[in-house]
């Protein structure tokens, strides 16, 4: 969603902002702007489309020189991606620029009074609403950060808002609520942003503004205060990982190098979680085994691909621990006055840690005194800071908008929460526990030895590059993976594609069969025997309407052989396992299949990385 970037410091804004915006370009957009300070004045060009795009206009027609400057990459809420409608935005005078990351609820209303005050606003947009309130605040005499706390004060809804004032050379403004900002302390410069990918390769220090906070930068100091003025405190924080890992290290996209990372990033994952008697242990688990031995509700809570990881999560959760559990999309799940109590222990599953969905649900859980536990792998973000515990995945900076080593690290931290609880309420054995674990080890290998055999798929998705839809079949654990496997196929390759539950397809999905459709199926490992003979059966149905079977089947496993058109072998492993090997060769496909097509897999269309919008 929205990328932000504020510079102020010794080097030329321009190209500092610009950089930075390209950083959070897998974030999602579809127009960018720059901002300068320069003469006493606001300097500044949009523009629809890729940043490329920007920088043509800024070849065409350059900006002048400037030390202090603001940027934004816009996925459009309201008002049509076009120029006019792109960030930045000006005050009535053009004194004032303002981008912003959100959406601003009350923004009718603040627009008519506007209008009534004799202001034009020449966008559609509930941004620049606040560029000529700014404006106005500043006329009255405030400096620009007192303006900012006062404009904050009349906002409702979720903002990040970053500004500069031409007659204000060396200060850059920010604020939020509900929606992301970090500030990059520098030596002598400063840098604000949606995330640290913007900075990394200026300063891995950071600040991590809470909620209800603006901030002023100048090149030496950074400043924080609440909405009324009063000083408040961010979070110092350091980034671990570097500006490699925010690189494509020599691939295609960073979604193909995040798939080949996720042989590190589940060992990662693993790493440091027992002690030295082998008993689990989750450091950042601040809920005590007395209220871990309370609960007896569990509600795994996401959007999107991290909800499918809490699908999956949730067969071994409750095998190993015997606690109810339930899985819900975040949105459903806050909209429906959902039973909970303080026994409930409300698991909130996202990489960014932004969602807006699934913060919004978490709030809420938290009202009704239930406990929170963030299971996420953005050190610092919004979900697990509003949370009572957390379980961050270790899978590094995931910058392809479609999720990959989020998921398989996000089905690594439910099974360590699952195997945690089974082990502080005495449901599994220590040995028991550790042979999981043992099994657990062994995933990063095995993983790795699917992705040797990339060729295999690669060349299915090339050949299966017209299909105009793809079918996707599983079973128990095999179910969530088959939906995960349509969702990608279609947010990448724009085809159309479904996952069902095997079982459920002569109950009506059948009847979409028809000659020469790819049907991709899971089958479940033979140790399931009465899962397995039923995943067989069921491809037996759709290969006697004349589907193509594509079926993915552990080794040594023969029986599927006369029913697969395409067979693709996976390790030996228990079935509460072969999800995090059955979703690569998934992965693997839609990522060729829409290489294939010439669509940019890294920013698939209409989507934004991090959805910090209801
Ligand atoms: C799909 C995908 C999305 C996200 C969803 C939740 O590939 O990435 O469906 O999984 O938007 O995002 P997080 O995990 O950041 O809350």
């Amino acid at each position: 969603m929205c990328g932000i970037v504020g510079y102020v410091g010794p080097k030329q804004a321009q190209g500092v902002v610009i950089e930075g915006l390209r950083r959070l370009e897998y974030r999602g957009y579809d127009s960018a702007g720059v901002a300068l300070v320069h003469d006493g004045a606001i300097a500044s060009d949009k523009k629809a489309g890729k940043l490329a795009n920007l920088d043509k206009a800024i070849a065409d027609a350059p900006l002048p020189e400037s030390t202090t400057g603001i940027g934004h990459t816009r996925w459009a809420t309201h008002g049509a991606p076009n120029d006019r409608n792109a960030h930045p935005h000006l005050g009535q005078q053009g004194r004032v620029a303002l981008v912003h990351n959100g959406i601003i609820e009350n923004f009718a209303a603040l627009r008519s009074e506007l209008e009534a005050a004799g202001h034009d606003l020449l966008s559609e947009t509930d941004t620049e609403v606040a560029a000529h309130l700014l404006e106005s605040a500043l006329s009255g005499g405030a400096n620009l950060t007192e303006a900012m706390q006062a404009v904050c004060r009349r906002l409702e809804g979720a903002f990040t808002l970053v500004a500069v004032d031409g007659q204000d050379p060396d200060r850059v403004v920010a604020a939020r609520r509900n929606s992301p900002l970090v500030v990059g302390l520098g030596e002598g410069e400063n840098f604000l942003a949606s995330d640290v990918a913007a900075f990394i390769e200026h300063t891995r220090d950071a600040l991590e503004l809470g909620q209800d906070q603006v901030v002023t930068i100048t090149r030496d100091d950074v400043e924080v205060t609440d909405f009324d003025g009063a000083p408040a405190e961010a979070k110092a924080f350091h980034v671990d990982w570097d500006l490699s890992a925010a690189e494509k290290d020599g691939y295609d996209w960073f979604m193909r190098k995040e798939i080949h990372e996720q042989p590190r990033a589940v060992a990662d994952s693993l790493l440091g979680r027992r002690n030295e008697e082998g008993f689990l242990q989750l450091d950042e688990m601040r809920l005590s085994d007395q209220d871990l031995r309370e609960i007896d509700k569990i509600i795994l809570i996401a959007c999107g691909t991290a909800f499918y990881s809490g699908l999956v999560a949730k067969y071994a959760i409750e095998h190993w621990t015997r606690i109810p559990c339930e899985v819900e999309l975040a949105h459903e799940f806050r909209y429906r006055d959902p039973i909970l109590t303080r026994d409930t222990l409300v698991v909130a599953i996202s990489q960014s840690g932004e969602t807006a969905d699934t913060l919004m649900a978490i709030r809420h859980a938290r009202q009704q005194r239930s406990k929170v536990l963030a299971i996420c792998n953005t050190n610092g973000s919004t979900i697990p800071r509003e949370s009572d515990a957390v379980i961050y995945t270790h899978a590094g900076p995931e910058i392809g908008v479609a999720s990959t080593k989020g998921f398989l690290t996000q089905i690594v931290a439910c099974y360590l929460l699952g195997l945690y609880l089974a082990q502080v309420r005495g449901t599994k054995f220590g040995d028991e526990i550790a042979s999981i674990m043992a099994q657990l080890d062994r995933m990063p290998k095995l993983v790795q030895k699917v992705l040797d055999g990339a060729d295999q798929v690669h060349e299915l998705a090339r050949e299966l590059s017209d299909a105009t839809s793809v079918l996707f079949l599983g079973r128990h654990v095999g179910y969530p993976i088959a939906l995960e496997g349509a969702l990608k196929l279609k947010e990448l390759a724009y085809i159309h594609a479904e996952g069902f539950a095997a079982g459920e397809l002569k109950h009506g999905p059948i009847a979409l069969v028809e000659e020469g459709m790819p049907v991709i199926c899971i089958v479940p490992p033979r140790g399931r025997d009465m899962l397995h003979g039923k995943m067989i059966s069921g491809i037996q149905e759709v290969r006697a309407r004349g589907a193509r079977t594509i079926v993915l089947a552990e080794e040594g496993d023969d029986e599927v052989t006369p029913y697969a058109d395409v067979l693709v072998r996976l390790p030996q492993v228990p079935t509460l396992l072969q999800p995090m090997l059955s979703v690569v060769p998934l992965q693997l496909f839609a990522c060729e299949l829409a290489t294939s097509k010439g669509h940019d897999v890294d920013q698939p269309r209409n989507l934004a990385k991090s959805v910090t919008v209801e």
